[in-house]
């Protein structure tokens, strides 16, 4: 575990980086968490200080709200820096459908910022850059390790690509010791109210007819959020992990049907399904090959969709959305 540490985590008030931060919070360490709060969905600055009042008896902290495409913002920071984690992104495949030079400007230019501030600290022991399964597209194999050919199919993909085409590129030329990892579809308790976990939960808490896209037969590889968490912080400690492109997924697949399922089995509310047309930009499947992960990084998922999706709903009815 990494401890008596400074540590800038972007996207800090997002799902994925409140959640590093409530398990960094809890090991000693002075973190710098970063966020600009966009307006993709609303709650993260609150949640972000709902962590902060509970779990920072044991570490300092400061806040820091700043928007990464400004590199001034990097440059306020005055602290050594020993490890990042680049979390902040425009996420959300669907709306980069829509949005898409927002979605690059926003992507590209903050991940190049966080990459040229890091090769000024020679303090910084690690970078640690997150991509994303979607990176890859439509698989021509599975499970698909980290040699697979890169199609990506949405804006979304093509700058977590990108990001990690810089992520090489500082490696190799500046000694910059990064490491890109993709996750593949993140879940669990905090999960964006945009992904499908947490929309369903809530329209069947509603007693409402959820929208499946295509006929529920793609298979998705969902990733619990403390085995991202473990992963994230396993390539931070490993020395092996520089320069290196790591899948963090669950690997074990599941059709959406079956999913869907399984969460009315939890809500135990009337199923009231109803089939739309596949949206652009979903892959038919995801299902990764973790081997290099597990090898390289003593990687292994622990949290099967069965329990990941009970703590996930018991977070929700708590929570209240
Ligand atoms: N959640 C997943 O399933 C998943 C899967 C693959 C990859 N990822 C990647 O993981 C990272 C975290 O994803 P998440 O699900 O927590 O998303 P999120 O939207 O909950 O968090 C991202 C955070 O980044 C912040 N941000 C965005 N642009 C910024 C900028 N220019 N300056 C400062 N802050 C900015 C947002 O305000 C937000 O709090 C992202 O890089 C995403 O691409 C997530």
């Amino acid at each position: 575990m990494i401890k008596n540490k400074c540590i800038l985590i972007t996207g800090a008030a997002g799902f994925i980086g409140s959640s590093l931060t409530e398990t960094l919070l809890k090991h000693d360490n002075l973190l710098i968490l970063l966020d600009n709060y966009n307006d993709y969905y609303p709650g993260k600055e609150k949640q972000l200080k709902d962590i902060l009042s509970k779990y920072s008896q044991n570490s300092d902290y400061k806040l820091i709200k700043g928007d990464l495409v400004n590199y001034s913002t990097l440059t306020n920071i005055h602290d050594e820096v020993d490890y990042v984690f680049h979390l902040a992104a425009q996420a959300g495949v669907r709306y980069s459908i829509n949005n898409s030079s927002a979605v690059t400007y926003n992507n590209i230019v903050s991940t190049v910022n966080v990459f040229e501030y890091s090769i000024k600290f020679s303090s910084i022991q690690k970078v640690i850059y997150a991509s994303s399964s979607s990176v890859y597209g439509n698989p021509v194999y599975t499970p698909v390790d980290e040699e697979h050919p890169k199609s990506p199919i949405s804006p979304y993909a093509v700058t977590k690509l990108c990001g990690e085409i810089y992520a090489d590129l500082y490696y190799k030329e500046y000694n910059l010791p990064i490491t890109s990892l993709r996750f593949y579809t993140v879940y669990g308790p905090r999960g964006r109210p945009d992904m499908a976990i947490r929309k369903f939960f809530n329209l069947m808490q509603q007693n409402k007819e959820i929208l499946i896209y295509g006929d529920g037969t793609q298979k998705r590889d969902f990733t619990y959020i403390s085995d991202i968490i473990d992963g994230l912080i396993l390539a931070g400690e490993k020395d092996s992990a520089k320069g290196e492109v790591f899948n963090l997924g669950g690997s074990s697949p599941i059709e959406v049907n079956e999913l869907v399922d399984k969460m009315y089995g939890i809500t135990r509310v009337q199923k009231k399904i109803r089939y739309i047309e596949k949206q652009k930009g979903d892959v038919e499947l995801t299902h990764s090959n973790i081997s290099k992960a597990r090898k390289l990084l003593g990687f292994s998922p622990k949290v099967n969709i069965d329990v990941g999706l009970k703590n996930q709903y018991k977070w929700q009815t708590s929570y209240g959305l």
